[in-house]
């Protein structure tokens, strides 16, 4: 499933993020950068012991990266130009500032891929997992802040010509089907 925002591929897959072909993936991290399930657990399996050791030189240089920011670490033994590892919220019912926190991530992510060069980049589903933001919800804030970042990009500082979105769980990758077709 994909669809065109101005001059940028918006797509939804199905699948592991760690096979996805392109520049940068985003990982959902936590804020000590301390690897976990999920998928910074795949991320951290497949990318081998230097993601790691990466992350610990981010943690003591900086301290922790806040819900909502990101960091870069190369990709290991993957064939990517990079991860950029983003932190989300945990959710807490709602009232805990979740959803700007959510959108954060995204706006983030993209801007540190685009200040990169990225020409593509692919999201898991941040949060849904054991931060348990409920799924319906952050697709559409997803959706939305990245399509809002790519019409408030001018065409001179846009490198990203492909976004993804890799969901794991075929419920999550019916939800953006739909939000993407409803974008069309
Ligand atoms: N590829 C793509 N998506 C994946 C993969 C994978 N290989 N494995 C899991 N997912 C999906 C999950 O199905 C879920 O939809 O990633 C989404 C996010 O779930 P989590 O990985 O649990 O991330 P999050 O909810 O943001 O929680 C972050 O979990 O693993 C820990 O260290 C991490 O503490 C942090 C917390």
């Amino acid at each position: 499933m994909q669809v065109h925002i101005e001059q940028v591929l918006l797509e939804v897959i199905e699948g592991d993020i760690t096979r996805w072909q392109g520049d940068y993936i985003v990982n959902a991290a936590n804020s000590g950068l301390y690897g976990g399930g999920g998928v910074d657990g795949a991320i951290h399996r497949a990318g081998g012991r230097r993601i790691a050791e990466e992350c610990a030189a981010i943690r003591q240089r900086q301290g922790k990266v806040l819900p909502g920011d990101a960091a870069l670490t190369s990709a290991g033994s993957l064939p990517f130009r990079g991860i950029i590892h983003t932190v989300g919220p945990i959710w807490k019912g709602g009232s805990a500032n979740e959803t700007a926190v959510l959108a954060e991530c995204y706006s983030t992510s993209l801007n540190l891929a685009c200040a990169e060069g990225a020409q593509s980049i692919a999201f898991p589903n941040i949060g849904t997992g054991v931060y348990n933001f409920p799924k319906s919800a952050a697709a559409q804030i997803a959706v939305t802040s990245v399509v809002r970042f790519i019409r408030e990009k001018t065409a001179a500082n846009m490198p990203l010509k492909r976004i993804a979105f890799v969901c794991f769980e075929p419920d999550n990758a019916a939800i953006y089907r739909e939000l993407l077709e409803s974008c069309r």
